[in-house]
């Protein structure tokens, strides 16, 4: 991914309802982010500085709340619980405990009869998981993160995502999101792509 400008999104968060922070105060949306990305760093050196085995990362159900946890636990209330109302993205609220177990089944199911390498394997975990959105916010983090944590997990590098150009501002983003779409249809070549794009 090239370089690109960010914006700086000085526009303050209205929605404040389960932030950890001190809420007598207002929080532009830069800062948030800010506070997020380092709780966010927390996890990157848990489950990235060393290659994380099975029993670190075991990619269940339970597991994959714990990370979004550990990723937005110091910030946000609602880190790690599924999102209980709808979204404009992501499956139907009452759906997304079964999709998320789905997600694990198959992801057993594909290991055991080696579908897809190492790389389309962690793209669909990414794109799957992104799709079904199971979190109030944080949800694309937390897919690119597992995503990573697969990739390292299976001996290759994670991928370079540029994290807070991934912002609404990002330009690349618009890329980003057009390889989700593909993948909607069951092309996974441009977010195999981008997800080869290591450190
Ligand atoms: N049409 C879309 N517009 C925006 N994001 C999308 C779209 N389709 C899928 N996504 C995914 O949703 C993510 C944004 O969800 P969100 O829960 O806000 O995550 P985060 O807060 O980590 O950015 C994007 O990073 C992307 O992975
Ligand atoms: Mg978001």
């Amino acid at each position: 991914m090239k370089d690109t400008t960010k914006i700086a999104d000085a526009t303050y968060v209205d929605d404040v309802s389960g932030l950890k922070l001190d809420t007598s105060k207002q929080y532009t949306m830069d800062e948030i982010y800010f506070y997020e990305a380092q709780n966010i760093t927390q996890a990157t050196l848990k489950y990235l500085s060393l290659t994380p085995d099975k029993k670190l990362a075991p990619f269940s159900l339970a597991w994959f709340l714990v990370l979004h946890q550990e990723m937005f636990g110091d910030v946000w209330e609602w880190a790690g619980k599924l999102r209980q109302v709808e979204l404009s993205i992501g499956v139907k609220a009452y759906m997304v405990s079964t999709q998320m177990q789905k997600l694990v089944d198959d992801l057993a199911y594909w290991e055991e009869h080696k579908s897809f390498d190492v790389i389309e394997t962690a793209s669909r975990i990414h794109h799957r998981a992104v799709q079904i959105h199971p979190f109030l916010n944080g949800n694309g983090r937390w897919s690119r993160m597992l995503a990573n944590i697969y990739l390292k997990q299976n001996g290759l590098q994670p991928t370079k995502w540029n994290e807070d150009l991934l912002s609404k501002t990002n330009l690349h983003r618009d890329d980003y999101i057009k390889a989700l779409k593909k993948a909607d249809s069951g092309d996974y070549s441009d977010l195999i792509a981008m997800q080869s794009h290591t450190l």
